[in-house]
C-alpha cells in the first residue's frame, strides 16, 4: 500500500493531466454499465484525481471519492469545486478497509485502480459491505489475456510502476467476484493504445529502468508479443502496447 501512495503523490500532476485517465474509452462504458441515478449515494474507490467520481457527479444525489494518495485527493477537490460539484467529496482510506458503515451505497465504481490492491478479495468484500442490497459494483481494470501470460505482464508493469501488483485474468476476477457474493451481470473489454514514450514518463520512468522494459519486452517470442499486445515499427524498436480493459457489472443480491 505504501507503494501505492508514494508513487501517485509523486506523480499527482501528471495524473491530473492525462487524457487517458480523464476521457480514456472506459469511463463512458462504466458509466453506461453503472446507469447512475439521482437517488444513488455513490461512491467511487482508488478515485486519484477524480476523474471517475466527477463524471458520475451530475447524476447522482451523492458521490464520495476515497483513496490512499492525498496528493492525488488535493486534485480532486480542486476539480470539484471549480466545476461546482458540492456533493462531490473526497476521503483518504484504503479499498481494502473501507471507512464506511455497512449499506452506505447504492453504487461503488473502481476505474484504472484494482491492479493496485494488494488484497482483490478484501476489496471486493469490502464493496460488498458497503452496497445496499439491490446495488451495483463497476469495475474497469486492466487484465491479461490468459494466466500464462500474466507473469510476465506483471513483471513488465511492476518495472514501470512499482505500485503495480496483479492484472488478473477475466476467469479470475469472476471467481472472486462470486466468491464475494456478487452476481456478474455485464462485462466488456476496451482496447488501450499506450505509447511506450508517453507510458513510461507518465510513471516517472529513468532511463534505465526504460532499457529494463526493452529488454523485457525482447525475450518473447513473435506470437507472445501478439498475445501480450506489444507494437514493434518497421525497424524493430517497441513503440507502444494495448492495454485490454475489463469492464463489468455486479450485482449484490
Ligand atoms: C490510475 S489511478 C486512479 C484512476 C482513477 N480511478 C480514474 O478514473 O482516473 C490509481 C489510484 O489508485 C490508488 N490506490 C492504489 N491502491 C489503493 C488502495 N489499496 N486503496 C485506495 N486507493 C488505492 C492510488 O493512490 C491512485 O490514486
Amino acid at each position: 500500500m505504501t507503494a501505492s501512495r508514494d508513487q501517485f503523490n509523486a506523480h499527482a500532476d501528471r495524473y491530473a493531466a492525462s487524457e487517458v485517465h480523464r476521457h480514456g474509452p472506459s469511463l463512458p462504458v462504466l458509466l453506461d454499465f453503472a446507469a447512475p441515478i439521482p437517488q444513488d449515494r455513490a461512491l467511487d474507490v482508488a478515485t486519484g484525481t477524480g476523474n471517475t467520481a466527477l463524471a458520475l457527479a451530475p447524476q447522482v444525489g451523492e458521490v464520495v471519492g476515497l483513496d490512499l494518495a492525498e496528493g492525488m485527493l488535493a486534485h480532486a477537490r480542486t476539480r470539484a469545486e471549480a466545476e461546482g460539484h458540492a456533493h462531490a467529496t473526497f476521503q483518504q482510506g484504503s479499498a481494502e478497509a473501507m471507512p464506511f458503515a455497512d449499506a452506505s451505497f447504492t453504487l461503488v465504481t473502481s476505474r484504472h485502480a484494482p491492479h493496485h490492491f494488494l488484497n482483490l478479495d478484501r476489496f471486493l468484500g469490502e464493496a460488498f459491505r458497503v452496497l445496499k442490497p439491490g446495488g451495483r459494483l463497476v469495475v474497469a481494470d486492466q487484465i491479461s489475456s490468459t494466466p500464462e501470460l500474466q507473469p510476465w505482464l506483471d513483471h513488465y508493469q511492476t518495472l514501470r510502476d512499482p505500485s503495480h501488483h496483479a492484472q488478473r485474468t477475466a476467469a479470475a476476477w469472476r471467481t472472486l467476484a462470486e466468491v464475494a457474493g456478487f452476481r456478474w451481470t455485464q462485462e466488456t473489454t476496451v482496447p488501450y493504445r499506450l505509447e511506450f514514450g508517453w507510458w513510461t514518463a507518465q510513471s516517472g520512468c529513468t532511463p534505465q529502468t526504460v532499457a529494463q522494459l526493452r529488454e523485457h519486452a525482447a525475450v518473447l517470442g513473435q506470437g507472445q508479443r501478439e498475445a501480450a499486445g506489444l507494437h514493434y515499427d518497421s525497424s524493430g524498436t517497441l513503440v507502444a502496447h494495448t492495454e485490454t480493459m475489463l469492464v463489468v457489472r455486479l450485482e449484490r443480491p
